[in-house]
């Protein structure tokens, strides 16, 4: 439990776990007067937080302003001290009650110009400030527009319709989601926000009435009829393209947040550079607009990449001016200013311990900042929000009862979507202020109602894959100038807002301008199927932005080679085509399309078992005190099964498929995330959905509850040998000395914690998951017999 105690000097401390922390300073009435300069820079400062205007800016935010344009006081906007008190959208008339805010967006003078350019080009960049309003209203300028219309055409003889919509995507889903409801009220036709636990009080759209807006992103989709403006993940765009090449059902295609440099936005760059420079015969002649946004995007590499496709010949010649507004086709549209400041607070020196720093600002926000104001941390990863949480929370219930209360929210990516959009909403209870403990999946695009008050690590966990290894680390590493900007930019949505750096100015001058495109660092295996399953036979000729080393492309062939996607002379086979499709990773889709061989027929098993672990984080939340292990170990002892973890999914998604009266009380009594259980059993319903279609399962399944039968062994070998075809690369051998070593690339691998066989010997093993955190770990391991690696590698 966490203490508040005097040390000898009268200084305040609190105890937080085995951290003692001093609050010197900060649990004083009246914070000292601080100078001018401590004010602009120091961490120790507490100045409340202005409450009715936007400031004009302090010298630091001159000087941030013209380090990374954070922090640009343009507009003197009242903040509305009503929005704690009246029940948000109740007017029902979503577009009237947003419509004095868009005004004030920077992006709403623009509107004109940024139509004229449309209808005389087809790709325009736009690059604004965060928060000036790109996201949310750039679509909604747009789907007026003549061209937006959809129309009747001619293709090959055919009568076909093309265009009609906006497709607008995202890097992550909550982006996606989020920016859906909010836009979607925006233009009075709410999105039923009980789906997703959507922050909306309007009265919703029911799932089979119109509406303008809606969202597409794996495993889930709301897309109303008469539809005009779609939110969507990269990755589902990406399918749209295997479906239809000539994405006939849109007339724009808006990238958005291009900065952040995923793989699947430097496909889909690729892909949209061809349909630009065809012949649009496939489109009948319909051209496809382009919008390119950011506020942190390397605007000259982009301009360069598009201008490419519109005229080859007429490409920036090195050392022209990367700021003029034209060229060859793309026009570049620069948008000033943002709606409220943000003051950027750097540390005054290097924190030793990140974890104390940020308990320390969280504290010194809440306890002297006035009410509203909530505050959002960027913390690395899962286990450092859970541990902080953990601490904030202890140290919050020993607060005096005058002092308001906190709620945190965790939101990482591995959450469970409806986990995630809680920390979207306002917190119900008076007098409280909330805090969101996010990864950098909160960095970009998404606007967390509420928040004023940023604090920033400066880290990021960022995956990076060793191609020669077939390994993937997940280490913390410093962020770059651009996510440092696009963190600040979380504030000062809706009021003026704070940004406390926990790193100091000569850091942040440090820092890379931009990360490294996730191409460069990640796995290609995914990329390199796409390109195949879109008739690129040549991937090497593709046009990237960046191009990946040869080293990592052929590896992804030869792996692909191995799967069966691609035959030996490089084309795609009926099986890659297939895993192309699937909305899972190109394993987990070979693994599904063997197990649908009536040599292993296990369709339903393998469907069980793929939900569960794309549901979100582990489904077992970890226990913390021995007695609660022994307590809940009791209740679990029935899931475990000897053959390892993939098995015990299955298992403990039959038993919750089962389970008819409590699921609720069933999951809390054996520590199971209910989120993600349900997330999985979506998911399962609409992999067996897809497995019907493709004629991969003969008949339906029956109808949950089904009676608990549990699988025998020797089925049990089966699902685990299936696994197999897709994994037979991640198999690891005992070696004398008891440590596992990879059969592929012979390194030592440990199994992680979480898995039920850690701490066991087997012969062999696979796992799906082969990851260096700490240490180089195996996870979501089954038990095996040494000599199915040998047969996993023979031809089918
Ligand atoms: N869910 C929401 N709740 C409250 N206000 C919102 C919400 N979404 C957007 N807004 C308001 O609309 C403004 C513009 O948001 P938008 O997402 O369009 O900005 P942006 O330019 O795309 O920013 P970024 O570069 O950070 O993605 C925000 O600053 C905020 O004032
Ligand atoms: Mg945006």
């Amino acid at each position: 439990m966490s203490k508040k105690r005097k040390l000898p000097g009268g200084v305040d401390v609190v105890k937080v776990g085995d951290k003692i922390i001093s609050l010197d300073g900060y649990l004083s009435k009246k914070s000292k007067p601080a100078t001018k300069e401590e004010a602009s820079t120091s961490t120790d400062t507490a100045q409340p937080a202005p409450s009715t205007t936007g400031s004009n800016g302090t010298g630091n935010e001159a000087k941030q302003k013209e380090r990374d344009g954070t922090s640009k006081p343009l507009a003197k906007k009242p903040l509305n001290p009503s929005r704690w008190q009246k029940p948000r959208g109740t007017s029902g008339d979503g577009s009237g009650e947003y419509l004095k805010s868009r005004r004030e967006l920077p992006l709403w003078n623009y509107q004109d110009e940024i139509r004229r350019v449309l209808r005389e080009r087809d790709v325009l960049v736009v690059v604004g400030e965060t928060g000036s309003g790109k996201s949310t209203q750039v679509p909604q300028f747009l789907y007026c527009e003549d061209w937006c219309q959809r129309r009747k055409v001619e293709v090959d003889d055919k009568e076909v319709f093309v265009g009609g919509m906006i497709a607008i995507t995202q890097p992550r889903r909550v982006a996606a989601t989020t920016l859906a409801y909010r836009v979607s009220r925006e233009m009075g036709t709410p999105l039923n926000a009980q789906k997703n636990g959507g922050d909306s009080g309007s009265p919703a759209l029911g799932n089979h009435q119109r509406g303008l807006v809606g969202y597409s992103v794996r495993f889930d989709h709301q897309v109303p009829r008469g539809t005009r403006v779609k939110f969507v993940t990269e990755g589902m765009l990406l399918q749209d393209l295997l479906r239809d090449p000539n994405l006939r059902q849109y007339s724009a295609i808006i990238i958005d947040e291009i900065h952040e440099r995923s793989v699947d936005v430097d496909l889909l760059s690729g892909f949209l550079k061809q349909v630009l420079s065809g012949d649009k015969a496939g489109r009948g002649g319909v051209p496809l607009k382009v919008i390119i946004m950011s506020a942190t995007a390397d605007i000259g590499g982009i301009r360069r990449f598009f201008s490419d496709a519109r005229d080859e010949e007429t490409a920036i010649p090195s050392g022209e001016s990367e700021t003029e507004s034209t060229h060859s086709g793309v026009e570049v549209l620069k948008i000033e200013g943002r709606q409220y400041p943000v003051d950027i607070i750097y540390s005054p020196k290097a924190v030793p311990d990140l974890q104390e720093a940020l308990l320390k600002t969280i504290f010194k926000i809440h306890l002297h900042e006035p009410l509203p104001g909530d505050i959002l941390a960027f913390l690395t990863g899962q286990e450092e929000i859970e541990s902080v949480q953990k601490l904030i929370e202890e140290y919050a219930a020993t607060l005096a009862s005058n002092m308001p209360k906190v709620k945190v929210f965790p939101l990482f990516g591995q959450l469970s979507i409806e986990a995630q959009h809680e920390a979207f909403k306002p917190v119900k209870a008076a007098f409280t202020r909330k805090i969101v403990l996010a990864t950098n999946i909160a960095e970009t695009s998404v606007t967390v109602p509420g928040i004023r008050y940023v604090v920033d690590c400066g880290k990021a966990k960022v995956k990076e894959f060793r191609s020669r290894l077939g390994m993937e680390s997940l280490l913390a590493k410093a962020i770059s100038k651009s996510s440092a900007t696009q963190r600040a930019g979380r504030a000062g949505r809706e009021s003026a807002g704070k940004c406390y750096r926990l790193y100091t100015e000569e850091t942040f001058d440090g820092l890379q301008p931009t990360d490294l495109p996730e191409i460069l660092r990640n796995d290609v295996l995914g990329a390199v199927l796409t390109m195949k399953a879109r008739g690129i036979d040549d991937v090497l000729s593709f046009p990237l932005m960046d191009r990946p080393s040869i080293e990592s492309l052929e590896k992804a062939l030869i792996h692909l080679h191995f799967l069966g996607a691609i035959s030996g002379d490089g084309t795609i086979t009926e099986m890659g085509r297939k895993m192309a499709f699937f909305p899972v990773s190109a394993p987990l889709g070979r693994v599904l399309l063997a197990a649908a061989d009536p040599r292993y027929d296990c369709v339903l098993e393998v469907i069980d078992i793929i939900a569960c672990i794309t549901a979100g984080d582990d489904i077992f939340h970890q226990l913390q005190t021995e007695e609660v292990k022994e307590e809940v170990e009791e209740y679990r002892k029935e899931l475990y099964r000897r053959e390892g973890d993939l098995l015990t999914y299955l298992t403990t998604m039959q038993h919750y498929a089962a389970e008819n009266s409590d699921r609720v009380g069933w999951c809390r009594q054996r520590r199971i995330n209910v989120r993600n259980m349900r997330q999985a059993m979506n998911i399962r319903r609409q992999l067996r959905g897809l497995c019907m279609r493709e004629k991969m399962l003969a008949e339906a399944p029956p109808p949950d509850p089904q009676p608990f039968a549990p699988i025998p062994p020797s089925q049990a070998e089966t699902v685990v040998k299936c696994f197999m075809k897709g994994f037979a690369l991640k198999t690891a051998m005992l070696a004398p000395d008891s440590s596992y070593i990879t059969a592929h690339g012979k390194h030592v691998v440990a199994i992680h914690p979480s898995s039920v066989l850690h701490g066991q010997k087997k012969e062999a093993i696979m796992f799906l998951d082969h990851v260096f955190t700490q240490k180089n770990y195996a996870k979501k391991v089954s038990v095996i017999q040494a000599n199915w690696i040998a047969e996993a590698f023979e031809e089918d």
